[in-house]
């Protein structure tokens, strides 16, 4: 199937851009946005790029935070528009810590705020809420409201992973230590049952802002086939139209999943 069949035209206001390209200075042309289909069910954002977003504006760095969950609501929205059925997203690893404490405090109060507001939208936005990584990391209220959200929404599709307290490392090690306590046979089937993914197909593709090129400590079990998709624009700054740019790479690359013919993946 040609790149081409995975657009269709949708008259939203997000996915009009203005384009001098045909010479017509001004005109508006509407673009058209992606659609995926099942080779791209997952993917995952490392958010990079806040804290610059801000400096870059005279700003502290937590009004970049600020910034960025306003970014990540709506990118999340999109995803599920476009018919990403997994969305992954790094929120704050257990390296993050290490941040300025006003700048902790503030990336946690956001993080307070936005579990205000999937609690109220619940119903509307229709969202399967799972956070991964450390919840004993956090007070026991902000605990016991990730396990009712994760509760109450597990009849939604649109399934988004909150990377929060997150390092793959010690997710790796949590995996081995259980599975080595339960004395269960030892399979790359039953580690990944243990991995907080567990239930989820891999991601397809992983996305970082902010124009670094590592993976810094996430998903490193669950990337090894993943296709890496890098992009200089700042994690506040992206729109819809750069999901497309992702997508439409992700649609041009072959993958072969170490054979030698493009592979058509996978089942959840
Ligand atoms: C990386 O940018 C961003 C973070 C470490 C934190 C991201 C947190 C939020 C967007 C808000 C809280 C989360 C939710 C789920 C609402 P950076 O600060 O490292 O950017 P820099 O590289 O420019 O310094």
């Amino acid at each position: 199937m040609g790149l081409l069949a995975f657009f269709r035209r949708r008259d939203t206001k997000d996915n009009t851009k203005a384009s001098s390209s045909s010479g017509n200075k001004g005109i508006i042309k509407k673009t058209e946005p992606v659609v995926v289909d099942d080779r791209l069910r997952h993917i995952a954002f490392i958010m990079d790029g806040n804290g610059r977003w801000a400096q870059k504006r005279g700003m502290p760095r937590e009004y970049g935070h600020v910034e960025g969950a306003a970014t990540f609501k709506r990118i999340v929205r999109y995803c599920g528009d476009i018919g990403i059925r997994i969305v992954t997203i790094y929120a704050f690893s257990t390296e993050n810590w290490r941040r300025p404490q006003s700048e902790v405090d503030r990336i946690m109060s956001l993080f307070s705020e936005y579990l205000d507001g999937a609690e109220r939208e619940l119903e509307e936005n229709k969202i399967r809420y799972a956070f991964l990584g450390d919840k004993m990391a956090f007070p026991p209220e902000i605990r016991e409201r990730m396990r009712a959200l994760e509760r109450a929404s597990v009849k939604y599709d649109l399934r988004l992973n909150v990377a929060i307290n997150y390092g793959a490392r010690a997710e790796i090690v949590r995996a081995a230590q259980e599975l080595a306590a339960s004395g269960g046979e030892i399979s790359e089937r039953t580690f990944a049952q243990h991995l907080y993914t567990r239930g989820c197909s891999d991601p397809d593709l992983i996305v970082r802002t902010g124009g670094e090129m590592r993976l810094s400590n996430f998903l490193l079990y669950q990337a090894a086939y993943s296709e890496l998709y890098f992009t200089d624009v700042l994690w506040p700054d992206m729109q819809p139209s750069d999901v497309d740019e992702a997508v439409c790479e992700f649609y041009r690359r072959s993958r072969r999943f170490g054979g030698v013919e493009a592979k058509k993946q996978h089942t959840v």
